[in-house]
């Protein structure tokens, strides 16, 4: 009986924390987003955040646009993210994170690109 109990109860408690877990890495990504992201990318992806003026030489990707984010493998993103745009012969005003942020952070955010262009982009 005890025995039971013990297991219904570790379930009741352990479960729930599991299933979090699985909902919290797209909320995470989003997270991760707005604090790194969102101030060039805009909270929407759109490119047009707060810390973006006329003179910037270059806007910041708008990852809405769909044709655009096509041209990007994951990996091509993963790149950019992790090393910066000069490492893909683009912007400076794109920084790198390799530094800041973890793999996963990374893959949560290529995921996250990935919805606002609705797109699979290049294979690879
Ligand atoms: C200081 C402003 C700034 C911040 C912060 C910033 N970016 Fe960028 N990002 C840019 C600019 C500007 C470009 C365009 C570079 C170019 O076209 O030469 C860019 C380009 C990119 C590209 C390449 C898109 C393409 O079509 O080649 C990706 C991917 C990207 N950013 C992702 C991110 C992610 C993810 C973050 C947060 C971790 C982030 N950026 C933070 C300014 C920024």
């Amino acid at each position: 009986m005890m025995r039971t109990a013990k297991i219904i109860l570790f379930a009741a408690l352990f479960l729930p924390a599991l299933f979090a877990a699985n909902v919290g890495a797209a909320a995470e990504a989003e997270q991760v987003f707005k604090f790194y992201c969102a101030q060039c990318h805009g909270l929407n992806g759109k490119g047009g955040g707060p810390n973006v003026t006329k003179d910037f030489p270059v806007t910041p990707r708008d990852f809405t646009n769909t044709a655009q984010m096509n041209k990007l493998s994951d990996n091509d993103i993963r790149g950019i993210v992790m090393d910066g745009g000069p490492s893909a012969s683009k912007s400076p005003l794109m920084p790198p994170w390799g530094k800041t942020l973890s793999d996963g952070d990374v893959d949560g955010l290529v995921k996250l690109l990935r919805k606002f262009c609705n797109c699979k982009g290049k294979p690879g």
